[in-house]
């Protein structure tokens, strides 16, 4: 018998817009690893409305994540592509580990430390409990593994000790989930200030690349990425804006950092811009047809995301009813 593949969940929010980081960072490594594991991809709608988001963009965004998974590769019947709001599961669970989660852990999560600094006085009490849905998200599929950024290796630490607690003061029920850092996927940094991380949410457009910008808008926006005075492409921490734009170009064309050093040298970066320019519009270019088609004919999306709610409502629910048993809820 062919040996049963590992499980794989992951999910994005759909709280802003792509970026190439997402693209880079998380979305590319999926595609090549849908092959090896049974694989769970899901837009996280719910963990996006620990902020206000307007209704309309909310809806908006979320089948356009959807709509760029599939453009950027991740195919619709070997995965299950889904929308988290429509397995009921994820609520449900998120209480009952509420239940069994501690204030103490969840107030020591830096993402909420540094998210509710922003919020002021009226702190959501989503944004407290959200690792709680997190964990939900990734316990119910009794999931192997886990591909995050280094910023969400804290929240899965937290899935596992619920998990681990839960097995103990029950009866063994979840699998215990393992963080993949990918070690090919880049950290893609902000363009304007190459010591932070590119991201949705920072306010200068001239700081990220969008999956859907125009390529002129891509173009410019290389044009004014931060470098510096040394005048070298060289790969080197003196160097951050350089070392990022190298890095975004050795990601999507395959060459090493030696090979671009090599073939950049002496030139300066007018060049070296105009080809990361390049590289990056041919890599997205046909990303945005795709997507653009598939959010003009909404019915192929729409039965894609039915087909995989179904399945993960299946698989959901069978961890779910046993957790209820296990509670001591009486059977429906
Ligand atoms: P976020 O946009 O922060 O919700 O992240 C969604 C996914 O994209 C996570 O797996 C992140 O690790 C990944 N990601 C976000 N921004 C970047 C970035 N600048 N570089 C690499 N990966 C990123
Ligand atoms: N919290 C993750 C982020 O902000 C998104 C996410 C929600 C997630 N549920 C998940 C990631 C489960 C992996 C597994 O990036």
């Amino acid at each position: 018998m062919e040996d049963k593949k590992k499980v794989i969940f992951s999910g994005i929010q759909p709280s802003g817009n792509l970026t190439l980081g997402n693209y880079l960072g998380a979305i590319k490594n999926w595609v090549k690893l849908q092959d090896e594991y049974d694989c769970y991809f899901c837009v996280v709608d719910l963990h996006a409305i620990t902020v206000m988001q307007k209704p309309a963009d909310l809806r908006k965004r979320t089948l356009e994540i959807l709509a760029i998974y599939i453009a950027s590769g991740i195919i619709p019947e070997k995965n299950t592509l889904f929308i988290q709001s429509h397995v009921p599961a994820h609520s449900e669970c998120s209480w009952l580990l509420t239940c069994n989660g501690y204030m103490g852990e969840l107030s020591r999560m830096t993402q909420y430390k540094e998210k509710s600094k922003k919020s002021g006085e009226s702190i959501g009490a989503g944004l407290f409990t959200y690792p709680l849905l997190m964990a939900s998200d990734i316990l119910l599929y009794q999931t192997d593994v886990v591909p995050v950024g280094a910023d969400q290796v804290q929240h899965l630490e937290l899935a596992r000790d619920l998990a681990e607690r839960f097995n103990k003061t029950y009866s063994p029920t979840f699998t215990i989930p393992e963080a993949y850092l990918s070690k090919t996927g880049a950290k893609i940094m902000d363009l304007q200030n190459p010591e932070k991380k590119m991201s949705k949410s920072e306010d200068n457009p001239n700081s990220y690349i969008l999956i859907m910008d125009e390529p002129d808008i891509i173009r410019k926006k290389i044009s004014r990425a931060v470098t510096d005075s040394i005048g070298e492409v060289k790969y080197s921490d003196e160097q951050p804006g350089v070392k990022n734009l190298m890095t975004i170009l050795s990601n999507i064309k395959g060459y090493t950092f030696e090979e671009i050093e090599n073939k950049y040298k002496g030139q300066g970066y007018a060049q070296f811009k105009n080809d990361v320019a390049e590289a990056i519009v041919e890599e997205l270019t046909p990303v945005q047809e795709r997507v653009k088609a598939l959010l003009e004919n909404k019915s192929e999306l729409e039965e894609i995301y039915k087909k995989g709610a179904e399945k993960a409502n299946y698989v959901a629910n069978k961890t779910l009813r046993k957790m209820q048993k296990k509670i001591g809820f009486i059977p429906r």
